[in-house]
Formats: C-alpha cells, sequence, structure tokens
C-alpha cells in the first residue's frame, strides 16, 4: 500500500528537477551535459584543504562534543561569531538569541512557511523568484502573487497595491541582492519603503540573502533588515553560495521571542543542524581566509558572466535582452516575445545543453519568452563554445516552428 494523504498527493516534483532528472537520465547513458541549468557554485573552488585542517583540528580539540546531540537553537560560538558577521551588510545591535540556525535557507524558508501560512493565505513575492521558495510556501496552501521587477527591484507601486487587493498577507518574501533568477538588487529607497509597506499593512519581510556576497565589484549592500525599525524584517542568512552546500548552514535572524517560537518547530523537526557543520562553519570563517576564497571565486565567476553575455549577444536571435546585473550566479534572458522557451527545451536538449525556462520562476505564468542561465558552474571555454551552440539551437528551433 502506497502511503498517501491530502498533502501527501498534493505535492508534485520541483519543476527544476524535472531538467536535472533529464540531465541525470543522459549522464546514465553515458552522454555529457554542459548544463546551465544549476544553480551551483562551483566545485572546483570548495576550501576542501582548509577544511580537511579544520576536520582534524575539531576531532583533536572537540572530541565527542562536536558530534554529540547538540542545542536546536544552534552552537552558541556560530550564533556569536554571526552577529559580528552581519556588519558586514550594516545590520548591527543584534544578540546571538536573534539567530536560529537552520540546515541551509530553504529550512528556514520551511518553517516560515509552516508557522506563518495557514491555507489560503497570501504570500507576495518578486515576480519572477527562486521557484524553491515558491514551491515550499504553495506546499504550505499559500496563494503566491508575484510582483513585477525592474532595475531597482520589486515595484513598490505594484506591491502596494498587491497588499491593499489581498487583505492579509503571511508575508512578503525577497531576495533584494543578486536576485535568483534575475541578478537585480533592490535599491536602498526601496528596501526602506518595504518596511514601511510591512509595518503599515501589518506582514513581515522575509528577506532571502544567500548571494549578498557574491558581488563582483566589492559592494555590499546594507540588509533590508538594517532598516528594521519595526521589527517586520525577518532575514534568512546562507554559507551555501559562499563557502560549500552540502555543509547545510543557514540562519534566520528576527526578535528573541519569534525567534524561540521557531525553535519550537525545529524541536518537532530534527532537533539540531548538523552540530559538526556548524563547527566546520565556524572555524573556517573565524581562522581561514574566508574574505580572500571569496574574493578569488568572485573573480572568476565575474569572466564567466563577462564572456556568457558576450556569446548570448552574438550568437542569440535578434532582441533578445539581458537582465544587467552586478552579482550573483544568474543571467536573465530575455528572447523576443512569442517564443516559448519550455516549448524548445527537449530540441535544444538535443545538443546536451541545460537552461532552466522562465516560465518555471513566474507565479503568474510569465517569463515564457525568458530562460536563466547559470555561470558559475562553466569555464570560459565551454561557455565559449556551448553559448553559440544554444543560440544556434534556438534560431533553428524558431525558424521550424
Ligand atoms: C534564493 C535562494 N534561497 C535559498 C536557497 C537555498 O539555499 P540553502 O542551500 O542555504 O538551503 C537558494 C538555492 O538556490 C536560493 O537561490
Amino acid at each position: 500500500m502506497v502511503i498517501h494523504s491530502e498533502f501527501l498527493d498534493s505535492l508534485t516534483p520541483s519543476a527544476i528537477r524535472s531538467i536535472t532528472a533529464k540531465i541525470r537520465d543522459k549522464a546514465k547513458q553515458g552522454e555529457k551535459v554542459v548544463s546551465f541549468a544549476g544553480g551551483l557554485p562551483s566545485a572546483e573552488f570548495f576550501p576542501i584543504e582548509d577544511l580537511k585542517k579544520i576536520d582534524e583540528q575539531i576531532f583533536e580539540e572537540e572530541a565527542g562534543e562536536a558530534i554529540q546531540y547538540a542545542a536546536s537553537d544552534g552552537y552558541d560560538p556560530l550564533r556569536e561569531y554571526l552577529v559580528t558577521f552581519m556588519e558586514r551588510f550594516q545590520v548591527t545591535g543584534l544578540s546571538y538569541k536573534n539567530f536560529l540556525i537552520t540546515s541551509g535557507a530553504q529550512q528556514g524558508l520551511a518553517y516560515l512557511s509552516k508557522g506563518l501560512i495557514t491555507p489560503g493565505s497570501v504570500v507576495i513575492t518578486e515576480n519572477p523568484s527562486y521557484p524553491g521558495a515558491l514551491e515550499t510556501f504553495r506546499s504550505y496552501g499559500a496563494k503566491v502573487v508575484g510582483i513585477k521587477m525592474d532595475d531597482e527591484g520589486m515595484s513598490m507601486d505594484e506591491l502596494e497595491q498587491a497588499l491593499k487587493a489581498n487583505g492579509h498577507v503571511a508575508f512578503i518574501y525577497t531576495i533584494a541582492d543578486f536576485q535568483n533568477p534575475m541578478g537585480a538588487s533592490m535599491s536602498i529607497p526601496r528596501r526602506k519603503q518595504l518596511v514601511d509597506l510591512a509595518e503599515r499593512y501589518d506582514t513581515f519581510v522575509v528577506e532571502d540573502a544567500p548571494y549578498s556576497l557574491i558581488s563582483f565589484d566589492g559592494t555590499v549592500m546594507p540588509a533590508i533588515k538594517r532598516f528594521d525599525k519595526y521589527g517586520r524584517v525577518i532575514y534568512s542568512g546562507s554559507t551555501s553560495k559562499t563557502i560549500a552546500p552540502g555543509l547545510r548552514i543557514g540562519w534566520l535572524i528576527a526578535d528573541e521571542e519569534s525567534i524561540q517560537k521557531l525553535v519550537y518547530l525545529k524541536m518537532r523537526d530534527d532537533l539540531q543542524v548538523n552540530n559538526l557543520a556548524q563547527r566546520q562553519v565556524l572555524h573556517y570563517l573565524q581562522d581561514h581566509d574566508f574574505d580572500g576564497h571569496l574574493r578569488q571565486v568572485v573573480e572568476v565567476y565575474k569572466k564567466r558572466k563577462e564572456t556568457m553575455i558576450e556569446q548570448v549577444m552574438a550568437s542569440f536571435p535578434e532582441g533578445t535582452r539581458i537582465v544587467p546585473s552586478g552579482g550573483g550566479l544568474f543571467l536573465w534572458v530575455e528572447l523576443p516575445e512569442g517564443n516559448d522557451t519550455l516549448e524548445m527545451f527537449d530540441y535544444v536538449f538535443q545538443k546536451n545543453i541545460a537552461y532552466v525556462p522562465g516560465v518555471f520562476f513566474c507565479p503568474d505564468g510569465s517569463g515564457k519568452n525568458a530562460m536563466r542561465l547559470n555561470f558559475s558552474t562553466t569555464g570560459e571555454d565551454k561557455i565559449r563554445e556551448c553559448i553559440p551552440i544554444l543560440g544556434q539551437m534556438i534560431k533553428e528551433y524558431i525558424q521550424h516552428k
């Protein structure tokens, strides 16, 4: 008998997983796929040697403590370290009690969903936005309302209209820095406006910030949390894109009482985050050259992105538009209106090249003519070789359609 319930039967595989499944199938047949579809940092730069030394040190000095059961709110020395870490984003005045360590940012989003969404609740997001978040919100019964983006991030006029039109909104979800998938960042005036709107319409802002330090010119924006005079912003951080995602370390920041409520959720969910990984991340941030590592990786990503833009502009159909951005892992490409990147996916995939169709990111079903290309995991030479093939396949598809 297969397990079943209304909730379980409502879950479907994530849209992006359907693409990764196709890639895996090809790999099983021994074919090599060049994937611009992932959202991964590049494994070639993971700080393996440092982590080896850290593991040795942890087992030498912290021994059994490091793999014992531990507190649900997180490893206190890591929480304390993060208080200082947040000054990078001009967030000050925090105590370690404002932090809940999570198993990646994704778990934080799940807890906020579990805690704040009831079936039929409205969650407002950017349009487009990160599908992993949209699917989590929906799985808890939320109706997701997307707000259009421009060069300064989410449109505040449209947001206010949506707040007026939807009654109680559980929260507004934003990826304000080097957004997934567009790469755009929210301007400072809009960050302030967003906090004011949350206060005026009695809702919360969930600020998801895994890309904030992947900045090509080194500029780090002040977090929305920096402007949070009302206690309306819940900040979500992660080391997935800057150290390594497999360690699964993220954190939520809120007032102490809210954190305590989320800790009760965590106790019932998985007791605690992996104790060893919390210590690995703490030692890495505290005792090793995190900033040097970041500079090296970001420099490589920047070159890959420049190469990708050059190749897209040279080989994609006339009228293609890209969204300029100063960081992150993604390039958002819009083909001329009337094209459908989901429809053309299988045709292009014959050449073993993958991307993510834009429609997967858009709560309102728009984005049909767009695609997200990831540049972090493919070397410049491969980008030079494969983006023109992608462009050629798109043109062929359009011609023969
Ligand atoms: C915007 C955004 N939030 C959260 C996540 C998940 O991050 P983590 O690995 O910390 O769970 C991702 C991963 O791609 C992301 O793009």
